[in-house]
């Protein structure tokens, strides 16, 4: 199912004089971690008029997020096109930075960006689904858990999906949005509208570890560090293979280091406990980076070293 089926699905439902499904233009929205992901999130949706309630247990994450957030406003107006139309002050001051998870209570949408870890993720849940309001729902930025899984958690199946956002989520225009087998209609339209009402195209796919994203990139990221690790080429050599022969943006690797090799190890041990499928089973070579702190872009050195963080 694809974006354009979306928009499909909402002109017949107008056609037919139901009611459409549009969202509050701007409704207070939460989210859940303050990492690579979280704060891009939140400027997505601070930048469309939502007022954000960003949540971290840790103090030092979220200070982390704001400083993130304040580079990211500049990088939205140098790179995106049509640049934002939000003063970068009116961005950040809709964005409020909590320790505590019950400054949820009252939010609509709460996007969880928590570690990609089966118990973290089981302990958010759990929490969100005891402090938010009923009507609230829940979308994980998760890269690979899947959503049964996810709903299971929490006492309100039918309000939990994945909305997965591409990394930088500021730059980014596209999400790839799962439903589960439990979601239902009237939460779909609601996160639909509020994504289309952000600026971001929506591919919806169906539930399955990994999704479509991530069950085919992490196994390519894997075998490519496979690669380097049985000395077959350096790891700047395999990401030129990808970008000079085959055309790719990035490479395999570099992509990994922009993920975050801890997140890759993370989505790489879930994929191989949802699905039982040795491929899956993160290389000696990325253990030992995450092993020494080697993070990818976040820590400054990953499979390739970086100057600026
Ligand atoms: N990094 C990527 O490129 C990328 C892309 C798409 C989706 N994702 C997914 O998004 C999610 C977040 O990934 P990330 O790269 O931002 O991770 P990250 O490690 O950079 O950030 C995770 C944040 O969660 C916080 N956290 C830890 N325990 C928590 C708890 N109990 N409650 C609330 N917050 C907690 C941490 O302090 C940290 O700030 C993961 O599920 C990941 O798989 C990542």
């Amino acid at each position: 199912m694809s974006s354009t089926d979306r928009r499909g699905d909402r002109a017949v439902a107008d056609e037919r004089g139901g009611p459409a499904p549009a969202a509050p233009p701007q409704v207070p929205i939460g989210v859940v971690g303050a990492g690579t992901m979280g704060a891009g999130v939140a400027q997505s949706f601070a930048e469309a008029g939502h007022p954000v309630t960003l949540h971290d247990p840790d103090p030092a994450a979220l200070a982390d997020g704001e400083r993130r957030l304040r580079a990211g406003i500049r990088a939205a107006r140098l790179l995106r096109r049509p640049a934002p139309e939000a003063p970068p002050a009116a961005v950040l001051g809709r964005v409020r930075w909590v320790t505590e998870a019950a400054e949820l209570a009252d939010v609509a949408l709460v996007v969880e960006c928590g570690p990609e870890r089966m118990a973290v993720k089981e302990q958010i849940l759990r929490t969100l689904d005891a402090t938010c309001a009923p009507h609230t729902v829940i979308a994980s930025c998760t890269s690979a858990i899947p959503v049964e899984i996810l709903a299971g958690h929490t006492g309100r199946h039918d309000r939990v999906l994945a909305t997965h956002f591409m990394n930088p989520a500021h730059l980014k225009d596209a999400v790839e949005v799962v439903r589960g087998a439990r979601t239902s209609e009237e939460t779909l339209k609601t996160v639909l509208g509020l994504l289309e009402g952000i600026g971001k195209r929506a591919h919806l796919v169906r539930d399955a570890p990994g999704f479509v994203s991530n069950r085919v990139l992490m196994p390519m990221i894997n075998d490519a560090a496979a690669r380097v690790e049985e000395g077959t080429a350096d790891a700047e050599t395999v990401d030129r293979v990808f970008t000079d022969c085959f055309g790719h943006a990035m490479g395999p690797l570099r992509t990994a280091d922009l993920i975050g090799l801890d997140t890759v190890l993370d989505s790489l041990v879930v994929l191989r406990d949802t699905t039982g499928d040795p491929r899956f089973e993160p290389t000696a070579l990325l253990r030992d980076l995450v092993d020494r702190g080697h993070r990818g872009r976040k820590s400054g050195r990953g499979f390739h070293s970086y100057e600026t963080r």
